[in-house]
């Protein structure tokens, strides 16, 4: 029951070299941007198909999945993940007299229902819950977190010992934690090969020396780092500065972190990481669960006021990018992107998020007293409901029609210009058998070296017909533009670049401070970027986080001015 598949390109005599043996040729004439799965016979398979990015792709399923649209909707109330407490003060290196907070958040295997009519869960949680605790700081203010592993020494998800970083020598259970939008030194950064087994710990330092934004902090092993994610290592970070609470923004219980990624459970209420159909090559290309959490629990309701609430957002998904809007059809006011506040609320009708971006809303409940009104996804589909008392509150919040500056960098300030191809190498079938940045591996030397403090430019080339979200680690940057070009002539005629439009500028919800950009297929993305910061080796990566651990990932260093 071959069901074949397109393959859209060259794609000339591709031989059975693997990956780590590709010369750049193999790479450029393999890159194909297309595939889809195998579906083979001899298995007892569910067939789901997945819209995403517009179009279907045919995920192949092992096992019987969950279906959540079985389920009572709306029975169990949104969770709001606790804020950590410190558990002691200590000196803070810098001999200050101020003293920093040090936290101690485990990683432990738990039972947690995710519904009320499911069994138990069992995933890894930091501390006990998934998503974990939210450290809040002032900004300024740092903070120690000593990060101890103390999960059992068994994996429960697939692990692809083929995959670079997760060779069948190395222990199965290991992890290493990144606050993503962080600027820390390299040393805390969880870079993906310090990670460490059950039984240790990691203690960073957060110097926390940025504007008030919420970050997340999820685990980030090289080579594992999809499945302990999905396994729930995951949690919240906000930043807090005095210009933002001088704002009167709505707080307190009318601030509400969301933090929304899909998973598969079986029909054992456990979670289900679906497999590739290749023997010992587990990986797969993308995943696109059927269940949608929020904070961690499936089809939740939030009971509210009705008046002004803040939502603080983040795509938390291992692939999938998220739609968001209120079935009441109002709108949503977008206060602020992944570094923080935007210089002037904008309107969204739907907010689109690709995973590892954070938005800011503002939801005004004033006019909907005794609705029930549904926050939905694509295709409408249900991710929670707001449940909005009757009557009139009185609201004393306020969003002031400009937020904080947004201080435009000029491209003139660049330094240098990168060019990065987003690329994708398929095997003779059209599947996806890895994902490189610029050809290059994770393991080659270290190509992109910015200079401390300077401006640089990366042009983000996407030949493959996926949006990939591009993370940089440490620094925060602004889009400049996305301008569609012929991607065929770019790879197949010595990266010969021929535009076919205008440079679009980022969509006003975009048009603030960023950590991870959506590059979209086809196009030419442009960030312009200051290192600053650090002195060290970071990476930067697509935060699909498949794509993450099958190459596309990079190492760069941040070098000393001469
Ligand atoms: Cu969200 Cu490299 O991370
Ligand atoms: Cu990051
Ligand atoms: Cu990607």
């Amino acid at each position: 029951m071959g069901m074949r598949k397109k393959v859209f390109c060259v794609s000339i005599s591709f031989s059975d070299k693997t990956d780590s043996t590709m010369t750049g040729n193999d790479v450029s004439r393999a890159l194909t941007t297309r595939r889809t799965f195998l579906k083979r016979g001899g298995m007892s398979l569910a067939l789901l198909s997945v819209p995403q990015m517009g179009r279907h792709r045919q995920v192949v399923m092992a096992k019987p999945v969950l279906d959540p649209n079985s389920l009572t909707p709306f029975v169990d109330p949104l969770p709001i993940p606790p804020v950590a407490r410190p558990n002691d003060f200590r000196p803070s290196p810098d001999g200050g007299k101020q003293k920093a907070p040090y936290y101690r958040l485990a990683m432990r295997q738990v039972q947690s229902k995710v519904h009320r009519d499911m069994k138990p869960t069992m995933q890894w949680a930091v501390d006990s819950t998934v998503p974990g605790p939210t450290l809040e700081t002032q900004s300024g203010q740092g903070m120690f977190v000593e990060w101890a592993n103390e999960l059992p020494k068994a994996h429960f998800l697939p692990i692809d010992h083929s995959l670079h970083g997760a060779e069948a020598e190395k222990p199965d259970v290991r992890s290493v934690i990144h606050m993503h939008g962080a600027r820390v030194p390299a040393a805390a950064d969880g870079y993906p090969e310090d990670w460490y087994v059950p039984g240790k710990s990691a203690m960073y330092l957060y110097p926390n020396m940025q504007d008030a934004a919420m970050l997340w902090y999820h685990d980030h092993t090289l080579g594992l780092n999809r499945l302990n994610v999905y396994a729930g290592l995951l949690g919240l970070f906000i930043v807090r500065d005095s210009f933002e609470s001088g704002l009167n923004l709505p707080g307190g219980k009318y601030e509400v972190p969301l933090v929304l990624y899909d998973r598969f459970f079986d029909q054992n209420s456990q979670l289900y990481y679906p497999v590739s159909p290749v023997a010992g090559k587990p990986w797969i290309p993308e995943l696109f669960g059927n269940a949608i959490l929020a904070n961690g629990k499936l089809l939740p309701y939030l009971e509210v006021e009705p008046r002004k609430y803040r939502f603080r957002v983040l795509n938390g998904a291992n692939g999938r990018f998220f739609h968001l809007s209120m079935s009441s059809g109002q709108t949503f006011q977008q206060i602020g992107t992944d570094q923080g506040l935007l210089s002037a609320p904008v309107t969204v009708k739907i907010c689109s998020l690709a995973p590892g971006e954070r938005a800011d809303l503002i939801v005004d409940f004033g006019d909907h007293s005794g609705e029930q009104i549904i926050l939905k996804n694509d295709m409408l589909l249900p991710v929670m409901q707001f449940r909005v008392a009757k009557g009139k509150v009185n609201d004393e919040s306020s969003v002031p029609s400009t937020l904080r500056p947004v201080h435009k960098i000029a491209e003139s300030e660049a330094v240098k210009t990168r060019s990065l191809m987003l690329g994708e190498i398929t095997d003779l079938h059209g599947d996806s058998v890895t994902m490189l940045l610029n050809n290059a591996h994770w393991s080659m030397p270290v190509t992109e070296n910015p200079t401390l403090d300077s401006v640089e430019i990366w042009e983000l080339i996407n030949v493959t017909d996926d949006a990939h979200p591009i993370h940089l680690h440490m620094v925060k940057f602004q889009i400049l533009d996305r301008r569609r070009f012929d991607a065929f002539a770019y790879q197949n005629e010595n990266n010969l670049l021929r535009y076919r439009g205008n440079p679009m500028p980022p969509e006003p919800s975009e048009a603030g401070w960023k950590d991870t950009v959506r590059a979209d297929p086809g196009m030419i993305t442009r960030i312009i970027v200051k290192f600053e910061g650090y002195v060290g080796r970071y990476v930067w990566h697509c935060h699909i986080l498949e794509h993450e651990d099958n190459e596309m990932m990079r190492p760069y260093d941040v070098i000393a001015k001469s």
